[in-house]
Formats: C-alpha cells, structure tokens, sequence
C-alpha cells in the first residue's frame, strides 16, 4: 500500500481566507460583485456551512485521520505519524502554530503558504515528498504527506554511524538532482541538511542500491523564488549556511556548498569549522559566520584519508568559499566522482532531467 498514490490537492488560499481576502466575502458581496461587474469572485455557496478559517483549508483533520506516534519536532512545528481513517493509509503530519514566536499571524500564514505553494511547484519531482493535504484549525495548520518510515539522514547517521564513500556518493547524487529540480524551476532550496532528507524505505541499508527516489527531501520552509535575482535575506540553519548568505549576497550556489557541508558531516560526523557539535550549539551567529568564512577546512582526519581522491576533490569543490569557483548543481552531476558510483545511464537521465526530476519513475 502506497501512500503517494493519493493525488496531491491544492493548498493554495481559497477566496474564503480572512488573510488572503480581507473583505471576507459574503453572498451578498458575491451578488453585488455580479451587479457591478467588478471581477466576481467565485464562492461556492456551500462553503458557508463551514467556520470562518484563515486559509481557506479544510478543518475536519481530526475526523479524517487518527493522530500517531510524534516522529520528528522542527523549529516550529512537531511531525506525527497518522492513519487516513478511510483508507487505512499511514501519512505524516506536519503541525505548524498559526502564531510563530514574534511574527504576526499574518505573516506566520504568509510563511506557511510559502511553504506550500514550493511544495507544490515541486510535486512532479521524484525526490520531493508528496504532499496530500493541508488542512487548518483555530490554533494550528497540519501538512498531510506521505510518509517516509526511515527518519531523516541525521537520525540515521546518529544511530548508525557515519556513511562510507560510496553510500555517500549515492546520497549526492540523489540531492544533487533534487536540487537540481529546485534551481530548474527558480527555486532555491534554502536549508539543505540531513535532517531535511528523509529516507523511503527502513532497510538496513538503504544505500545498497541506486534505484530512484529512496530519499526524499521533506522541509521547503526556507525555500525561495530567485527570479533571476540575487538574494539578501539571512535564511536556513547556521552552521549550513554559505559564507555569501552571511554577506547577503547569494544564489543558487549556496545549496551547492550546504550540500558540501552536509556530505561533510555524514561522512566524518564533524562540521568543516568546528571540533564539536556543543561548541556549533553554544557558538553567536557571528562566530558561525566568522567560521565559515575563514576556518581552514581539515580533510586529514578520521575517515578523510581513506576517502578516494575524487571524493575529497568533491566535497572540496562544494565547499569551495569564492562562489564563482565553486560548481553549481550541472557541474557537480558531471563530476568524475559520481561516475565511479552510479550509472552512466542513469547519469544521463540527471543531467537531461529525468530520474528526481520527473514523476513518471514508480517510486
Ligand atoms: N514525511 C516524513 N516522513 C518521516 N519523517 C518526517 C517527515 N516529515 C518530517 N519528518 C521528520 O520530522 C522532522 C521535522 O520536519 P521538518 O519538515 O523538517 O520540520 P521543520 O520545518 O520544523 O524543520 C524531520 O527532520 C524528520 O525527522
Ligand atoms: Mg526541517
């Protein structure tokens, strides 16, 4: 039983929202918007047997599903396990408070929306998780998604160890394409890290084979549209953060370096600039900037040496602090280093933007 066999629905704002649509609209206003003929807004009558909502999302997840076990806690929201009471499909829940520390509701639903609407751009990508529904209470939002029952990459690596090169190398590749997908669509990412990425399947090991799509990136709550643009707002998880985002000044190749310092870590269980994880916890924004901006960068320890010289030329590129020096995802796929690991065929898929960029693969 799958549970990506469910469509994706719209969670776009219905004409109904209080936020989207300050004039909440009423049956009158939709009649004398007809009489006027100023743009009519389309209202189905029945919609007013439901209670006044922020979205315009559905507000009956309770009846629809039975709440689970808690399987991973973000900045803001909690994620829970969940069974569609009708089908029996077991789902994952996002909850997110309509509130969210010092911002306004307003601008807590504006970043919600945000994260939907990426979401949504993303569905046709194989490596994105599907999202189902999107329902909303008095209080709270719930993200319906399907379900990746093997946890995220930092849980995983926590309880088994660091991943050896060449499960590494399959973890790049399939990143690679998925953000790929992201920067092809005017995407950026914006918060690449391995608790970002979730696993398909709970098999043992689950690198053991290249097949598309076993991991799945599940959080675009710092994802942006660039437009062509470059961007300034500071945005994503510190320690994973280029040291241009730190400038305020960047673009899609600041994925291309998080990539860098997320392989790093699955790799030797240590970030590039610091010894310890107490010491990124207790560190200022400014010292992680700093850090990241001028640490020299150590592959001499650990698992380092072992690692195949393709390999170390890898993860140096991506972390490679000139941004104009550093690849970007094209250049990163053509690197003689994925070759070693993945398939020529499948190789040529990424790079035409098939395998995590089209939804025609089963997963
Ligand atoms: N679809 C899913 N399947 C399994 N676990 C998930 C899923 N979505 C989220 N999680 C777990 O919940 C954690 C938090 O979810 P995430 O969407 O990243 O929230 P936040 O935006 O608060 O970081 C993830 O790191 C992961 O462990
Ligand atoms: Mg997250």
């Amino acid at each position: 039983m799958s549970s990506i066999a469910t469509p994706a629905v719209s969670c776009r704002p219905s004409t109904r929202s209080k936020s989207y649509n300050r004039r909440h609209v009423s049956v009158q206003a939709v009649a004398s918007f007809q009489q006027t003929s100023l743009p009519k807004v389309e209202v189905s009558t029945s919609s007013y047997d439901a209670p006044e909502s922020d979205l315009g999302w559905r507000q009956n997840f309770d009846s629809r599903y039975i709440r689970g076990k808690l399987i991973g806690a973000g900045s803001f929201g909690q994620v829970h396990m969940a069974v569609q009471k009708t089908s029996g499909i077991e789902v994952a829940v996002k909850t997110l408070p309509k509130i969210r520390g010092k911002l306004t509701k307003e601008r807590t639903l504006e970043k919600i929306t945000r994260e939907t609407d990426m979401m949504e751009r993303l569905q046709s990508c194989q490596g994105v998780v599907r999202l189902m529904e999107c329902y909303e209470d008095e209080n709270n939002v719930h993200l319906v998604t399907e379900l990746c029952p093997g946890g995220d990459l930092q849980k995983h690596t926590e309880a088994n160890g660091p991943l050896d090169e060449r499960a590494l190398a399959l973890v790049a590749f399939e990143v690679l394409k998925i953000v790929k997908a992201c920067h092809e669509l005017g995407i950026i990412h914006g918060d690449v890290k391995p608790a970002n990425f979730c696993l398909k399947d709970k098999a043992l090991n689950p690198f053991s084979r290249t097949s598309t799509s076993y991991l799945k990136a599940i959080d675009f709550g710092c994802s942006q549209i660039m437009g062509g643009r470059r961007l300034t707002k500071r945005t994503g998880t510190p320690v994973f953060m280029s040291p241009e985002i730190f400038a305020r000044d960047y673009a899609d190749k600041a994925d291309v370096w998080s990539i860098g310092v997320m392989l790093y870590w699955l790799f030797c269980q240590r970030f590039p600039f610091f010894q310890t994880a107490e010491v990124v916890k207790a560190a200022r924004l400014e010292e992680v900037a700093d850090a990241v901006s001028n640490t020299p960068i150590s592959y001499s320890f650990g698992p380092w040496p072992q690692m195949s010289p393709e390999g170390v030329d890898f993860v140096k590129q991506c972390l490679t602090r000139t941004e104009t020096y550093r690849l970007n995802v094209h250049e990163a796929l053509h690197h003689p280093w994925l070759a070693k690991h993945v398939s020529q065929e499948e190789l040529e898929d990424a790079w035409r933007g098939r395998g995590a960029g089209e939804a025609s693969h089963a997963a």
